[in-house]
């Protein structure tokens, strides 16, 4: 199946998508402290999407998912529900947010350090922030899927973490989850070959024990096997005639 590129128009309609969903991850920083509740986070997210940005909340009944934010906490990989639960000192959480603006998508995620914070902690935290942005740096036309996972998983094993293979990143527009996927882990010029106009995001979840994982009974969270820590960071990405954008920087942001 052939990609989808995006036009100037739709590429400027990705923009503004992705600036709105980065602008949510900014919004909810200073409501991460002990104490408070992960379902607290989603209601705050939930009511600045639909009250002030007028987007819409992709997540929000997407295959039956019931909120608008994943909450992942500490030895949870990905797709954490909100609920009553309260935030400990030394808590490492992943948000992910995905809104709809004029019929695209913007899809992002970023870790929070809790209160109190541990060496692990910070540690997962960057590394894994460093993978996403060594992904994101071989970004450009000519260059393979392949080159972006090599250098997310050669970064994280250099390391000594782990890279998660059971979830990827993805193409991204109209639809959330489009072709192709983005794995974060590969061999360098392999794989397809990027185009100016693709979008995608690359969203790396790196483990500080073994990869492997596994799915609670809610069939939605996703844990470390091993209960190890694990940490994970997003952007959606366009590919530019030379080279990448970022379309879900934060504030500040370089890559
Ligand atoms: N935003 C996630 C991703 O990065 C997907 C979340 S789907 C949900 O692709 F249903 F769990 F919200
Ligand atoms: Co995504
Ligand atoms: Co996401």
């Amino acid at each position: 199946m052939a990609i989808n590129i995006k036009n100037n128009i739709e590429q400027e309609k990705m923009r503004t998508a992705g600036h709105l969903a980065s602008e949510i991850l900014t919004m909810i920083g200073e409501h991460i402290k002990p104490g408070v509740p992960t379902k607290q986070l989603d209601k705050i997210c939930h009511d600045y999407i639909v009250n002030i940005q007028n987007t819409i909340p992709a997540n929000l009944g997407y295959k039956g998912f019931p909120a608008t934010i994943c909450t992942s906490v500490n030895h949870v990989v990905c797709h954490g529900i909100p609920n009553e639960k309260t935030l400990k000192h030394g808590d490492i959480i992943n948000i992910d947010v995905t809104v709809i603006k004029d019929g695209f998508h913007g899809d992002t995620s970023r870790m929070y350090l809790v209160g109190k914070t541990t060496k692990q902690g910070e540690r997962i935290a960057e590394v894994a922030y460093e993978c996403l942005c060594n992904g994101i740096r071989v970004v450009k036309p000519g260059n393979r899927l392949g080159d972006i996972g090599h250098a997310i998983q050669n970064h994280a094993e250099k390391n000594y973490f782990s890279v998660v293979k059971e979830y990827c990143g993805h193409g991204i527009g109209e639809i959330y989850h489009d072709e192709p996927q983005i794995l974060h882990y590969g061999t360098p010029g392999t794989g397809i070959e990027l185009k100016e106009g693709m979008t995608f995001t690359i969203e790396p979840m790196i483990n500080s024990g073994k990869a492997a994982v596994r799915l609670l009974s809610d069939e939605w969270t996703v844990v470390t096997k091993d209960h190890s820590l694990s940490a994970q960071w997003e952007h959606t990405i366009l590919v530019t005639n030379n080279g990448y954008e970022v379309l879900t920087l934060a504030p500040n942001e370089t890559i």
